[in-house]
């Protein structure tokens, strides 16, 4: 099943090995992505995945932005930038998403303003992430306004046409990993009496009303799918309290929004969660019925095989696994052994570069 196609919205897929989407800090300082960007995702391409989802890309000239060097789709010149990047993709035929990223309260580097945004204004738990520039606490936000939850919304939808206007084949909203969109679902950092805060369903308005805008601004010619976790990159131990029946109430009202795909991110792995015999895919695939991709683990091609196999998920994506070796699909499907991922390859930070200069000493 691993070298079988399939469709992913509107696009034909090869086989279902996905690059998962990974920040990597390496654009020009004004968010612009680089030759260096373009290697880099061509290696991919090359390497025999069927998909590649970009690293998380800030959407506007606003708040947006959380990494030093990360890329943005905010104007012209970073719409430049990623159509170099998407027609050299395109030429080894292989498709590439944009996934859409607003930090909110984890800023570590923003060139535009000077705090940050979330649903309240909550010192944000744990620390900044070393490997992708910053060190210390996050420092407390500004509440966001209500007028500006709907410019943030509207901005998503801009950002989108951007990436159209690119040549992308579609967008991956990032509602995962703790920034914006999982700062509203989230108990501990969304304390609003509003429509946006309370309720679960209340709490699910932000990643729903996202959902819509982009279809809105790209059409349902483009693909559109959603990432959805429950651990963060600042506290990788979260649970949604409300377990198997908030999944059923989250993956369902996604779904209604109208997005052609979930994506399921995990910082241990596609396990077993609330002891309901079941990882987090299966249960977006029960409770959603739309097309799953899981993620977590599966450079192991057993294991991925078994998700595939068991029904738990459609694709399956890979991070640290491609990082490790980017011609991991065609490695497995003549027989040999990819290279294995090594936490030195993004030390200290998680730059190409780095990755390159550790691989060429080691490998
Ligand atoms: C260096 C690095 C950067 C990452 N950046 C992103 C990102 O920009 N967006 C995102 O949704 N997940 C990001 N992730 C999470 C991965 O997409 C993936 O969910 C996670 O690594 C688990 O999959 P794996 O076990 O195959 O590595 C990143 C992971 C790594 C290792």
């Amino acid at each position: 099943m691993l070298f079988s196609p399939k469709k992913l919205g509107n696009i034909d897929v090869k086989n279902r090995f996905i690059v998962a989407p990974m920040t990597r800090v390496s654009a020009n300082p004004e968010g612009t992505p680089n030759n260096e960007m373009l290697n880099y995702y061509v290696d991919y391409a090359l390497g025999g995945f069927g998909l590649i989802i970009t690293e998380g890309t800030y959407i506007d000239e606003l708040h947006s932005q959380g990494y030093e060097n990360q890329p943005g789709i905010a104007n012209q010149s970073h719409v430049e930038g990623w159509g170099k990047i998407v027609g050299a993709v395109h030429k080894q035929n292989v498709p590439i998403l944009q996934q859409l990223l607003h930090a909110g309260a984890l800023i570590q580097k923003n060139r535009y303003v000077s705090h940050a945004i979330s649903p309240s204004p909550i010192q944000p738990v744990g620390e900044m992430a070393p490997r992708y520039i910053g060190s210390g606490r996050f420092p407390i936000p500004r509440e966001i306004e209500k007028d500006e939850i709907k410019q943030v919304i509207g901005s998503y939808g801009d950002a989108a046409a951007r990436s159209m206007e690119a040549g992308f084949d579609g967008i991956e909203i990032h509602g995962a990993n703790g920034y914006l969109p999982d700062q509203f679902l989230t108990t501990y950092t969304n304390k609003r009496e509003d429509e946006f805060g309370g309720t679960l369903e209340n709490r699910l308005r932000f990643h729903c009303e996202v959902v819509k805008e982009v279809r809105k601004s790209i059409g349902t010619n483009a693909t559109l799918g959603i990432r959805i976790s429950q651990t963060k990159i600042n506290d990788f131990e979260h649970e949604w309290p409300g377990q198997v029946n908030d999944a059923k109430i989250i993956f369902s009202r996604i779904a209604e929004a109208g997005p052609d795909y979930i994506h399921i991110s995990t910082h241990k792995g596609l396990v077993d969660v609330f002891n309901s015999k079941r990882n987090l895919a299966s249960l977006a695939k029960e409770y959603s019925g739309i097309t799953v991709i899981g993620c977590g683990g599966l450079h192991d091609h057993i294991k991925a095989q078994g998700v595939l196999e068991d029904g738990d998920a459609d694709f399956i994506a890979i991070g640290k696994g491609a990082l490790a070796d980017s011609g991991l699909p065609n490695k497995i499907s003549a027989g040999t052994k990819p290279s294995e991922f090594n936490p030195e390859m993004i030390s200290p930070v998680a730059t190409i570069s780095n990755t390159r200069n550790w691989k060429s000493k080691n490998l």
